[in-house]
């Protein structure tokens, strides 16, 4: 058995923590059952008897409404013999009747029925008193509409688990400049060659790997002609961590949680007016294509973006970035009038494994086309058939070969340890001071770093070990 204290020290960790199944079958327990774990959003359960299905680490579940309203879910597990007792991504019911011998479950996973059984069994009632029910699980609880739940009885509340993460939560979720958000119908789905963890911390600190990684992308992106300086000014790293900012939030009940690569409205150093200018017009040709309604829900979606973020030179986070929620929660957002958010959930799938969801938030007074290409945009880029995340995929599937041949070594954490180590450079947060841009102001929570840090990637992984230890 791995040691996990010596496993994760000083900025370095031993590569069979993303590679090894015991220890991955031990995070099943300490991380995913301890842990808040996001389980869907308000839209999607709005009326009784709604349900969708997610899963909590490796476990099936299903998120249901219930007659009086109350969100809960349930283990998708049929106490008889463990078959799964809702075989549907999302739809309405009234009840769950398990396709193996017959036994129906109420809304409140109640045992109301034992199909062809009723003959073996006999009592319903002596069944459902001996507590053949649906699992279910003990804490559910929202923020802002994304419903989070946990195995674990004792947790802290929902709002100490985020912390100080809500503010930023509270933009890229909710889009208050535009009325609310609700979650797209559907979701792509796709395996991908590598641990969970290694995803999830690449969205808070691993700015550093984008213009390597996707210097193909931005290279494409700059041939095609006039798009955000953002997307251009990143074929130029140095400009890039100058001009986006990371933070990571520890408060207060200590999950690592953090912002990747966001920039902030207000910052008017020369190459920066992308902040007004990307967001306000970059996509008012494109709306054009999509006939007048949309027209006329951008030309209002500017006025409220304005007025929302203030008059120019008000330094304020402007929503364009990554974030993860630790443990495997990560969205990518854009303040753009026309842009989707992306909600991904990397659900562990063995050592060297994850099965990525990712859902699309958009804004719920938008009319149609607007919607259906905010999803498109969503597409294109940070996901399985876009140009971004298959750079990474490659990345992550040739480490995986390298991390399962960790495995033959004695002693991997002397012989080949991996590091997050960067400290980042302060002088870049010292740039932006410079220029009167007060980042307190913009970042108001949380602890504000320099771009291409990671110090994240510790915090983290620090987490991780800290879980991991417990009993
Ligand atoms: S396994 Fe569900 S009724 Fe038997
Ligand atoms: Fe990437």
């Amino acid at each position: 058995m791995i040691d996990v204290d010596r496993a994760v020290r000083d900025g370095f960790f031993d590569p069979k923590i993303l590679a090894d199944e015991d220890l991955y079958h031990e995070e099943q327990e300490k991380i995913f059952r301890r842990t808040w774990l996001y389980v869907g959003h308000e839209s999607q359960v709005a009326k009784p008897g709604d349900f969708l299905i997610n899963y909590m680490g490796e476990e099936e579940v299903v998120l249901l409404r219930d007659p009086k309203g109350v969100v809960r879910v349930f283990k998708n597990w049929c106490p008889h013999r463990g078959n799964k007792v809702c075989l549907f991504d999302r739809g309405n019911a009234r009840a769950f009747t398990c396709t193996f011998h017959g036994w129906t479950f109420d809304l409140n996973g109640k045992l109301i029925g034992l199909g062809a059984g009723r003959e073996v069994y006999g009592d319903l009632e002596q069944e459902m008193r001996k507590g053949k029910v649906l699992p279910e699980v003990p804490k559910v609880s929202s923020y802002n509409g994304l419903i989070f739940a946990s195995w674990d009885r004792d947790i802290c509340s929902l709002d100490d688990y985020l912390g100080d993460i809500r503010p930023y939560l509270d933009v890229v979720t909710t889009r208050p400049w535009s009325g609310g958000v609700e979650v797209l119908p559907g979701r792509a789905r796709w395996f991908f060659p590598t641990n969970w963890k290694a995803i999830a911390e690449n969205w808070i600190t691993d700015d550093y790997h984008v213009w390597t990684t996707h210097s193909s992308f931005f290279r494409v992106a700059k041939a095609l002609g006039p798009v955000s300086p953002l997307v251009t000014s990143f074929v130029n790293p140095d400009w890039a961590v100058r001009h986006t900012v990371n933070v990571l939030v520890t408060a207060p009940a200590g999950a690592p949680h953090g912002l990747g690569a966001v920039s902030v409205w207000g910052d008017h150093r020369p190459g920066t007016e992308y902040h007004h200018e990307f967001v306000l017009n970059a996509g008012r040709h494109l709306a054009e294509t999509l006939g007048r309604e949309a027209v006329e829900w951008y030309d209002d979606s500017v006025k409220r973006i304005t007025e929302y973020f203030g008059r120019e030179g008000t330094a304020k986070f402007c929503s364009m970035g990554n974030m993860t929620v630790f443990p495997n929660l990560s969205l990518e957002f854009l303040a753009m009038v026309l842009g989707g958010v992306s909600l991904i959930q990397w659900h562990p799938r063995g050592a060297t494994m994850h099965e990525g969801w990712e859902w699309v938030l958009v804004d719920k007074n938008a009319p149609d086309p607007v919607k259906r290409f905010g999803q498109r945009l969503v597409g294109l880029g940070q996901s399985p058939g876009g140009m971004i995340m298959i750079d990474d995929s490659e990345n992550f599937e040739r480490s995986r070969d390298n991390l399962r041949a960790a495995l033959s070594y004695k002693d991997s954490m002397e012989a080949i340890p991996l590091s997050v180590e960067a400290p980042g450079n302060p002088s870049y947060l010292q740039e932006f001071e410079k220029a009167g841009i007060d980042l307190r102001k913009a970042f108001p929570a949380g602890k504000v770093l320099p771009g291409a840090q990671e110090e994240s990637g510790r915090a983290f992984y620090n987490y991780w070990k800290d879980l991991m230890m417990r009993p």
